[in-house]
């Protein structure tokens, strides 16, 4: 994989994952975990992955990588992982990735500066028995060539798993006027418009299962998790969930990146990117609207998580 100079060689639209906001919300190498990690382990109680991949042995021959992070962010779940399979040698790609402090109990673990849209030189040997991709919506101008590329590079019987945000942005309240459109959804819409005038697809979850299926992937599923933002949910059903923080990383992700994300737009046809006051006017209605009416809309995400197979040969 060719080491890219810069996140912008990418046209990467969300904030780098190393800026002051974004190591507030997604944590440093070294803080070995973040808010949005530590909500992921509970929604996958406490796993790190789903895919029924056996990684309790070393298989790998010799010193090639077992796993790879694509778009590893913060560093957070490979950390994981190297902590708790010491055995594996595990590879995170970012176009902006963490800096790891020298610890022993990591050595297992390396960080790649490259962008994975590029072409992928690892050594002609390297055969991943898992491959792991959590929210990269927003990196991705070409999901087939991505799948592509994870399949020429899993070992045979090895998993992929793609998770993801499926918008659009949910809430079970229903308004009371046809245009009443709340704030919160509303923004995921312009977002979506925005991120679809720079290339990127929102609704990429959609086409996941086809798109490996066409590949020659075998056991392909997936599961859907509720996301709510604020305790509604826990309250309603009482199976208690990380409403709480959820709200928080997401208010959190909106004040780093939400105006920027909305002036992202390209001009084109029947698309008008939103105008930077515009772009302040919906982040601060929909932030003061997530501090006071949480519970009156019943916001949430809907997360995607997919697995698939690649066959023996
Ligand atoms: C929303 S963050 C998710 C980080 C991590 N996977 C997690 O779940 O915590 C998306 C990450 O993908 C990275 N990224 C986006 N496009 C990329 C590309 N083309 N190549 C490599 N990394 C990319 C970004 O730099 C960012 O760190």
């Amino acid at each position: 994989m060719a080491e890219s100079k810069s996140h912008k060689s990418s046209s990467y639209v969300m904030t780098p994952s190393n800026t002051a906001q974004e190591i507030a919300r997604l944590g440093t190498a070294s803080s070995y975990g973040d808010l949005q990690h530590q909500i992921w382990l509970k929604t996958l109680n406490g796993q790190l992955f789903t895919a029924p991949v056996d990684l309790k042995t070393k298989t790998t021959e010799g010193e090639a990588f077992d796993v790879l992070d694509v778009g590893c962010g913060s560093g957070s779940w490979a950390i994981d992982l190297a902590l708790r399979c010491p055995h594996l040698r595990i590879l995170g790609v970012d176009i902006t990735p963490p800096i790891l402090p020298d610890d022993p109990q990591t050595s297992n673990i390396t960080f790649l500066k490259a962008d994975v849209e590029q072409d992928w030189c690892f050594a002609a040997n390297t055969k991943f028995r898992y491959i792991h991709g959590r929210m990269l919506q927003s990196g991705i101008h070409d999901w087939p060539a991505l799948l592509q590329k994870c399949w020429e590079y899993l070992a045979p019987d090895g998993w992929v798993e793609l998770i993801d945000v499926e918008h659009p942005f949910r809430c079970d309240a229903v308004p009371s006027e046809a245009s009443a459109m709340p704030p919160f959804v509303r923004f995921g819409y312009a977002a979506e418009e925005a991120w679809k005038s720079n290339g990127l697809d929102y609704r990429a979850t959609l086409k996941h299962e086809e798109r490996f299926r066409a590949l020659g992937f075998q056991s392909v599923s997936d599961r859907t998790v509720r996301w709510p933002l604020g305790s509604w949910e826990q309250a309603e059903n009482e199976e208690g969930f990380a409403g709480d923080m959820i709200l928080a990383n997401f208010s959190k992700f909106i004040a780093a990146a939400g105006t920027a994300i909305l002036g992202s737009g390209k001009a084109g046809e029947g698309y008008a990117p939103m105008s930077a006051e515009a772009a302040r006017e919906l982040v601060a209605e929909m932030t003061t609207d997530l501090e006071a009416d949480w519970i009156t809309w019943k916001y949430w995400l809907c997360m995607k998580v997919y697995i698939a197979q690649k066959p023996t040969e």
